[in-house]
């Protein structure tokens, strides 16, 4: 499905609000375009989901992030390279409202501040995060985790008390066969493989059908076989959702970007470089900052 022909996404893609106009929640506004608008929808008219401009965040003194620029299409899956300590977890931080930036603009579409917002405000935007460690609930079956996560009430005797209703059932069902999990469904998810437990972590975000989904270091520590399994799930979700994959393995990287795709290098809290992958490796600056000879 392209992003851009979603309801929501489609209802984005028109004019915005006019400046001033107030709205109650779920209305509905007219523009003087004759669009309807979603007040709470993502503003994706101009092209960018996601939008950095000169962010700057200081640990005592130290910048991790120093005046970082950056932009994603929306649809874009985007990798981000770049040595240890370059800010890329960090980004992602202020991203997610779990660090604050200092200064700089970070916009989800043309309207949302995500420096006004909370984690929680966030979340509910439609920006999923995904940790390097899996975090899964190991005593529960694959098909219960999937169930929590769509579940807004995380206390889990609550939330599995609920009914679930037909498209809720309907919905797991994709999600499952999306990860690839299907025949793991009333298995324990302690008892699944690093990697499996990487993509059901994906599949509980994918619950809450978020719009951008950050990954940081997706590929750590699985095996070579599950990296690229990896690389086919992430590669199936363009169309449904912007990505920001942080990733330091090559092989995923080239799986992920192909010959086209846009790779951004950071080094020390800022881009480095930006192109496709091949650009990119044959950057001086790259090379001597990261790649290496
Ligand atoms: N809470 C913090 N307090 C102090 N310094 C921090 C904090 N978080 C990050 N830093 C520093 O900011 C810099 C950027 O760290 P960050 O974790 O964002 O890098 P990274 O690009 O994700 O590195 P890696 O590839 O190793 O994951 C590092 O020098 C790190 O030590
Ligand atoms: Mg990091």
């Amino acid at each position: 499905m392209n992003p851009l022909k979603s309801p929501r996404a489609a209802a984005a893609g028109a004019a915005s609000p006019a400046p001033g106009v107030a709205s109650g929640a779920g209305q509905h506004l007219t523009s003087g375009l004759g669009h309807v608008v979603r007040p709470d929808a993502i503003d994706v008219s101009h092209g960018p989901i996601l939008y950095l401009e000169d962010v700057t965040v200081s640990f005592d003194g130290f910048r991790a992030l120093n005046a970082l620029s950056l932009s994603i299409d929306a649809g874009e899956l985007r990798c981000m390279i770049g040595p240890n300590g370059a800010g890329k977890t960090t980004m992602m931080d202020v991203i997610t409202g779990k660090t604050r930036a200092q200064s700089g603009k970070v916009f989800l579409g043309q309207t949302l501040d995500l420096r006004r917002l909370d984690e929680a405000a966030i979340a509910r935007a439609g920006v999923g995060r995904k940790f390097q460690k899996p975090t899964v609930f190991e005593q529960h079956p694959v098909w219960e985790n999937l169930e929590l996560a769509m579940k807004s009430d995380k206390r889990w005797f609550a939330a599995l008390r609920a009914r679930l209703d037909a498209p809720a059932q309907a919905r797991i069902e994709e999600v499952l066969e999306t990860i690839r999990l299907e025949d793991a469904a009333y298995r324990l998810a302690g008892e699944l493989s690093h990697g499996q437990k990487q993509r059901l972590e994906i599949g509980m975000l994918l619950m809450q059908q978020p719009q951008l989904l950050l990954l940081d270091e997706p590929a750590a520590g699985i095996t070579d076989d599950e990296t690229m399994e990896l690389a086919r799930l992430l590669n199936s979700l363009r169309g449904q959702c912007s990505m920001m994959v942080v990733e330091h393995d090559m092989d995923f990287v080239a799986a992920l970007a192909g010959e086209t795709g846009r790779v951004t290098v950071m080094a020390e809290g800022a881009v480095l470089a930006e192109g496709t992958l091949d650009q990119v490796k044959r950057d001086e600056r790259v090379i001597e900052s990261y790649l290496g000879r």
